[in-house]
């Protein structure tokens, strides 16, 4: 049946709004004090399968494949085990060597892209286990998996996907626990980690109160032809993300970039008329990304910074500034893609694009 938007102007809009209570619904039974970890039901591997993983494999499309990049940091640091992220589109026909013991992630919102549903099926026949981090309750994806962990964010209608990418990244956390945990990681380490994970959807609570100040940005920058976004670490793919929001349903050309790399070919495009993004709450690379930003606005391009709330320093060198809330690095980047998401959501409405379905692009794209 129809889904209400519920008073809200656009589909895309109520569903930024619901991240709170989307991240709640993910986490719901997942976390467990006494242990000190995660737990999940449709795995479907025996515990000694799950402890001689050796590599995983996270591939997917579009903003999914963001949230694998994100996956990428998570469970490298918190579990040690490498990850490799690959593009669904790629996986298949690039056809990479994987060794024994390799777990692949197909994550998928609508769990019907033609290009992860190949990916996935094309490992499986390889012998490879394959689970599915999906939103849709017995999409094609969750079928073809050997099992797998549903988001349980609830129907996503709007095509520039927001609550899944968050939804995403919290699975991602919650399975980084995991793995962690049935390796050297502490009880009071995961302790903490269930802890910030709690205090999660009160903080997107927080940061979605940065929308005035948002719109006034979103005001100013309206008529740009380029934006850059820039970020570090878990911020590097949120800028790749806060692009993709822009370009879908702007169509403003933007680049995501890692910040540090900005220098070898994007800071050529730096002039008054093209904004850059810097997504830097504090955290390990800081003042490198804060030098980085130097260096644009020497160059005399605009500079905007998504930094952390209590950085009343950073006002004196950014044009303007959207505060966020504090959050441990691992979970930064479902805070900083708040304020990019609405963002992109303004300046669509102020250029009169159609946000809910913008030209071009399909909520799930069944040809590979
Ligand atoms: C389409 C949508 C994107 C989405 C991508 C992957 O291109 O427009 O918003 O990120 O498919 O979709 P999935 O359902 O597999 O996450």
């Amino acid at each position: 049946g129809e889904v209400s938007m519920n008073g809200y102007e656009h589909y895309m809009l109520k569903e930024i709004y619901e991240q709170p209570d989307a991240l709640r619904n993910a986490m719901r039974g997942r976390l467990n004090d006494q242990d000190a970890t995660a737990v999940f039901g449709g795995l479907n591997l025996t515990p000694q399968q799950l402890r001689s993983v050796e590599r995983i494999i996270l591939t997917g499309c579009g903003t999914s494949w963001h949230s694998a990049l994100v996956g990428e940091y998570m469970i490298e640091e918190l579990s040690r085990i490498p990850v490799t992220v690959e593009y669904a589109s790629e996986l298949r026909y690039r056809n990479p060597p994987i060794e024994n013991n390799t777990l692949v992630f197909g994550i998928t919102q609508s769990g019907e892209t033609a290009d992860t549903l190949a990916a996935l099926n094309e490992t499986k026949r390889k012998g490879h286990r394959t689970l599915a981090i999906c939103n849709v309750v017995g999409s094609s994806i969750a079928q073809a998996s050997d099992g797998g962990v549903y988001l349980h964010a609830g129907p996503e209608i709007g095509v520039a996907s927001t609550k899944a990418f968050t939804s995403q990244c919290c699975v991602l956390a919650m399975l980084a626990l995991y793995f962690g945990r049935m390796r050297h990681m502490s009880f009071e380490t995961g302790g903490r980690i269930i802890e910030d994970l709690r205090r999660l959807p009160a903080t997107i609570e927080q940061a979605l109160t940065c929308d005035a100040e948002v719109r006034k940005v979103a005001e100013k920058y309206q008529s740009a032809s380029n934006v850059l976004y820039l970020g570090r670490r878990y911020n590097f793919p949120t800028a790749l993300e806060g692009a993709l929001k822009l370009k879908e349903i702007s169509y403003i050309h933007a680049e995501g970039y890692p910040a540090a790399e900005m220098k070898h070919g994007p800071i050529a495009l730096v002039d008054a008329d093209t904004p850059s993004i810097f997504i830097m709450p504090r955290g390990t690379t800081y003042d490198k990304v804060l030098s980085n930003m130097e260096e644009v606005k020497a160059r005399g391009g605009p500079v905007i910074a998504i930094a952390s709330s209590d950085d009343t320093e950073i006002r004196k060198i950014a044009d303007d500034v959207i505060m966020i809330p504090e959050a441990p690095e691992f979970l930064q980047p479902i805070v900083s893609v708040i304020p990019l998401q609405l963002l992109s959501y303004h300046i669509a409405v102020l250029r009169g694009c159609d946000v809910d379905k913008p030209r071009n692009l399909a909520k799930s794209v069944t040809v590979e």
